[in-house]
């Protein structure tokens, strides 16, 4: 008995493995997609979503394509999604509405007038954004080139290297409105996300997938990259304990 459940342990992890490894090769060469798809199924409301969204990561070849197309399909209804839009008056704020039984996460960031992120990476997962209320502004950069500097320092003794990276090239902009989805991953590079507004606030729904707790945030003029935890402000429509 206890033989058979630990099989059934082990492949279960194999299952989830698998599809780990799979959503990251897939990184490799989806680029997102801007239209629904022509036969793709009609999202009616969030809980629809969600649900399409599980069967959608139940098997471990995630059709990427049909995820974005089901975010798209969805149509933004602020009764279905007001309990969890929690702000904050001093940033942006991440809220839990789903985590997907460990494969992916579905939050709502809410973002107060001029709120912003800083440059991030996507720790090699999917990440879709989807506009729900107000405006929001990407600005796309490359990843920071890194130079080793070893003849240009005449203080460094011999064998010693001294790394530096070049200020971020920004690679371009755009804004949304309601209901436009945006796709990146980290082989399309970084980007930094605000709401360009000073009188409106704006709220968006994210998944993630796989999921992640921890990323990587750059400087823009030095490249300089810190790795960084990510939390939520609340879960499941309830305020975290820590805040
Ligand atoms: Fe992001």
């Amino acid at each position: 008995m206890v033989h058979q459940s630990f099989k059934m342990a082990l492949s279960k992890i194999d299952t989830e493995m698998d599809q780990e490894k799979y959503l990251r090769e897939v990184t490799r060469h989806f680029r997102g997609i801007e239209k629904p798809l022509k036969y793709g199924p009609v999202v009616e409301n969030l809980s629809d979503l969600i649900s399409a969204l599980h069967s959608e990561f139940s098997t471990n070849y995630v059709n990427i394509e049909m995820v974005n197309h089901l975010m798209l399909s969805y149509k933004s209804n602020p009764k279905e999604w007001k309990k969890f839009a929690k702000f904050d008056r001093y940033k942006y704020t991440r809220n839990l509405v789903d985590a997907g039984n460990g494969k992916f996460n579905l939050m709502i960031l809410c973002w107060g007038e001029g709120h912003g992120s800083t440059i991030h990476d996507h720790s090699d997962s999917h990440c879709f954004m989807k506009m729900l209320k107000g405006e929001l502004m990407e600005t796309r950069y490359s990843w920071p080139e890194s130079t080793t500097a070893k003849d240009h320092l005449e203080n460094l003794k011999e064998g010693e290297e001294f790394e530096y990276h070049d200020a971020l090239q920004v690679l371009g902009k755009t804004t949304m409105g309601v209901n436009e989805v945006a796709y990146i991953n980290d082989n399309l590079g970084l980007h930094r996300v605000e709401n360009p507004s000073h009188s409106d606030t704006a709220v968006s729904l994210h998944l993630y997938c796989p999921p992640f707790d921890t990323c990587s945030m750059f400087e823009k003029t030095t490249g300089k990259r810190v790795q960084c935890n990510v939390t939520f402000w609340s879960k499941y429509g309830l305020k975290s304990e820590n805040h």
